[in-house]
C-alpha cells in the first residue's frame, strides 16, 4: 500500500511525525511525505528533529497569508503531486488549512482519505477559526477517521458516520511526547538552562489563534503582565509564535521586565521538557491541552471553550474564557491555593498509551483489505 502523508503546520508534523517514521518502518507499506510548509521554520524544526526528509515540499508560506492563499496554494500544489504519485490514501491530521485543502485536492482526484485526530469538535464555527469547520468539512471528505478518544468517536457517528471506518487509536501526540521527554534532560536553548524551575514558579506561555487575535490577546497579555508583577516568584517563558500580529500585540504588553522572557520558538524536545518542568501552562494552544495532563502540569486555556472536554473532566485543564479579570482569578488561584494546584497536577491521560500510530497502521491494513 502506498500511502502519502501530508501536514504542514508545527502541530501536524509533531503529531505526524511518528507515523510517518512507522510507516518507514513496515515493509510492506510505501511511505511518501508530502509537505505543504504553510509553516515554514516551525516545521522544519520538527522535520530536523524527526530527521523526516520529505519527497515533496510545496513551500507556500508568505508573511500574513490569508486563509483563501493558503486553500488555493495548497490545493493547486497537491494536485500536481497526486497526479504524479497515485497513492492509495492520503493521510491528514486535524484542522488546518493544509488538512481541508489537502483533503479536497485528494477528493479531486477521487483518491481516498485517512482523518488522523478526527471526530473533535467545540459545537461553535467560530472558534476555534477557521479549524472547526474545518474538522467537519474533513470528516465529510474522508472514508477512514482515526479518533484519539471515545467522546470523538462519538461525536462522528452521531454526525451520520459509519462506525465500521472509524477507530478509536488514542492521539499520536503521546507517541510523540514518550520519545522526548527526559528527567535528565539538558536544553538545547542556553536561556532555559539558566532558569531557576527550583525556587521560582515558572509558567510557560503560548498564544496564537486567529480568532484571539486584537482584543482577547490584549486581554490574555496584559492578565499576565499583571500576575508577574503581583508575584515576585512568577517567571514566564514565552516562546513567541512566528506570525508578526502575535508578536506585536506580545511585545507591547510583555518586554521589558526581567521576570518575562520572551523568546523564539523553541525545538519540540526544548518545548516539551519546558511543559514538564513548569509550574503551570497558559495557552490557546490545541495540543498543548493534550500534552499537559499526560505530565500533570495545570493548564489555563485562554479560549471560550475547548474541543477538548477529556482533559477538564480529568482535572488538568481549566477553561479561563479571553477577558482580563478571567484570565487573572484563575490562574492566580492556582499560585496562591496549594490544595486547588494540587488537585489540577494529578497525571492523568486521557488521549492514548503511546500507540496510536500501530493501531492506525492496523486499521489501514485492515482497511486495505
Ligand atoms: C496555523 C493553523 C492553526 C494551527 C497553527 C499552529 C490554519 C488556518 N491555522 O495557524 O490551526 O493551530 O497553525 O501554530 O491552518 N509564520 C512564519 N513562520 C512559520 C510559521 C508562521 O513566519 O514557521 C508566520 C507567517 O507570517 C504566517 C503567519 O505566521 O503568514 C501565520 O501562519 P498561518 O499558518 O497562516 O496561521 P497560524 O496562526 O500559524
Ligand atoms: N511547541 C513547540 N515549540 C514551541 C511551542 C510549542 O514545539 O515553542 C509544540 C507543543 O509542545 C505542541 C505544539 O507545538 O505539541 C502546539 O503547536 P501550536 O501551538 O503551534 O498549535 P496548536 O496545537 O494550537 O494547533
Amino acid at each position: 500500500m502506498k500511502i502519502m502523508t501530508l501536514f504542514g503546520t508545527r502541530p501536524e508534523a509533531i503529531k505526524m511525525a511518528p507515523l510517518v517514521k512507522a510507516i518507514e518502518r513496515a515493509s510492506d507499506l510505501q511511505s511518501i511525505v508530502c509537505v505543504t510548509a504553510q509553516h515554514r521554520e516551525m516545521l522544519d524544526q520538527v522535520l530536523e528533529l524527526f530527521e523526516i526528509k520529505p519527497d515533496y515540499d510545496l513551500n507556500i508560506m508568505k508573511s500574513g497569508q490569508s486563509l483563501s492563499e493558503i486553500t488555493s496554494r495548497v490545493l493547486l500544489g497537491v494536485e500536481e503531486v497526486l497526479k504524479k504519485e497515485r497513492p492509495d490514501i492520503v493521510l491528514v491530521h486535524g484542522d488546518t488549512s493544509t488538512t481541508l485543502s489537502g483533503a479536497l485536492a485528494a477528493f479531486y482526484a477521487q483518491i481516498p482519505v485517512g482523518h488522523v485526530e478526527a471526530g473533535l469538535r467545540s459545537f461553535n464555527i467560530y472558534s476555534p477559526y477557521p479549524e472547526e469547520m474545518n474538522r467537519l468539512l474533513t470528516t465529510r471528505i474522508a472514508s477512514i477517521h482515526f479518533a484519539a478518544t471515545e467522546g470523538n468517536v462519538d461525536n462522528l457517528i452521531k454526525e451520520g458516520i459509519n462506525p465500521q471506518v472509524v477507530y478509536k487509536t488514542g492521539n499520536t501526540v503521546i507517541d510523540a511526547l514518550m520519545e522526548v521527554i527526559d528527567e535528565n534532560y539538558i536544553f538545547q536553548n542556553e536561556y532555559l538552562n539558566n532558569i531557576d524551575f527550583e525556587n521560582h514558579k515558572i509558567i510557560a506561555l503560548t498564544a496564537h489563534r486567529r480568532e484571539n487575535l486584537g482584543m482577547p490577546m490584549e486581554n490574555i497579555f496584559s492578565a499576565i503582565r499583571a500576575l508577574i508583577e503581583a508575584h515576585e516568584d512568577l517567571e514566564l517563558v514565552f516562546p513567541m509564535h512566528l506570525n508578526p500580529a502575535v508578536r506585536q500585540v506580545a511585545r507591547k504588553h510583555l518586554d521589558q521586565h526581567n521576570r518575562i522572557h520572551l523568546i523564539e520558538p523553541l525545538s519540540y524536545e526544548d518545548f516539551a521538557n519546558l511543559e514538564a518542568r513548569a509550574y503551570l501552562i497558559m495557552t490557546d494552544s490545541g495540543g498543548i491541552q493534550e500534552e499537559a495532563p499526560a505530565l500533570g502540569k495545570p493548564v489555563v486555556v485562554l479560549r471560550t471553550e475547548t474541543e477538548r472536554p477529556e482533559a477538564v473532566d480529568a482535572g488538568t485543564v481549566v477553561v479561563a474564557g479571553i477577558e482580563r479579570e478571567d484570565i487573572y482569578r484563575e490562574t492566580e488561584k492556582l499560585i496562591v491555593n496549594s490544595a486547588h494546584y494540587k488537585r489540577m497536577s494529578e497525571a492523568m491521560n486521557p488521549y492514548g498509551d503511546g500507540h496510536a500510530c500501530q493501531r492506525i497502521i492496523d486499521a489501514l491494513r485492515n482497511w486495505k483489505n
